[in-house]
């Protein structure tokens, strides 16, 4: 029997890096909130898919106005985040179940296409987790840093043709993340797949979108407006 569908959408982040008044995941993207244009991409993928929302305690009564204001009517989950990634992906697990597939994406990664995002979930029906990477085309410099200065690490140095740069949405089986998740928090932490690897599990990769970028910074909310207004 097909598992029933979860996304968890990633929201709770400060944002500080984009230098913008509110959290860059509520900023807005041609007409709509960054937020709002992924959830939509998940909700049309996915028909019938529970989307878990974790977002700022402090925004939580915002995004409901955004949501109402914007007419966008879709059943979700509305979790508060914890004080890192890791925190705030186990506080949304607490509401999904076993015997699901669950992806977890970050809400700052509008630009997935729905194809995208569809295959990533059936492609996962038979895995313990599926995680998204794209090739490393950038030749890569492994440096130390001495105030303002970069000077060569000795000794050390980055074969490109094994270095892949991972993504969302990173699919699971529910109740393999859930365990996972109930490790101990370990600041090696960066990614769902590294939480499920220290578990134990074996994970299979597949090449993700270019475009499927985290707004980080003004540039790549820049980009983002470049890729919607080709598409
Ligand atoms: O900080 P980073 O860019 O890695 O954040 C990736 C995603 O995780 C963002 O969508 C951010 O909102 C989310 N996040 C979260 N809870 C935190 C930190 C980050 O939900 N405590």
């Amino acid at each position: 029997m097909e598992r029933k569908k979860y996304v968890i959408i990633m929201a709770a982040g400060s944002g500080t890096r984009m230098g913008a008044g509110m959290p860059k995941q509520f900023l807005e993207l041609d007409g709509k909130a960054i937020l709002h244009r992924t959830i939509e991409v998940f909700l049309e993928a996915c028909p019938g898919i529970s989307v878990v929302t974790v977002l700022p305690q402090d925004h939580i009564g915002y995004w409901r106005e955004y949501c109402l204001d914007h007419n966008f009517i879709c059943p979700q989950i509305l979790v508060p985040g914890g004080i890192t990634r890791f925190h705030s992906v186990r506080n949304a697990l607490a509401r999904v179940p076993e015997g699901a597939l669950v992806a977890v994406h970050d809400g700052v990664r509008p630009l997935l296409t729905v194809k995208f995002a569809k295959e990533m979930f059936d492609k996962a029906e038979g895995v313990d987790g599926l995680i998204p990477v794209t090739p490393c085309t950038d030749t890569i410099k492994v440096l130390e840093k001495n105030g303002d200065v970069l000077s060569a690490m000795p000794g050390a140095s980055a074969d490109r043709s094994v270095l892949y740069g991972a993504q969302t949405p990173q699919v699971f089986r529910s109740e393999v993340l859930k365990s996972a998740y109930a490790m101990a928090y370990d600041t090696a932490f960066t990614d769902d797949a590294s939480v499920v690897e220290k578990y134990g599990k074996s994970l299979s990769y597949v090449i993700g979108e270019r475009l499927n970028i985290k707004i980080t910074t003004q540039e790549d909310l820049v980009l983002a407006r470049a890729v919607l207004s080709v598409r």
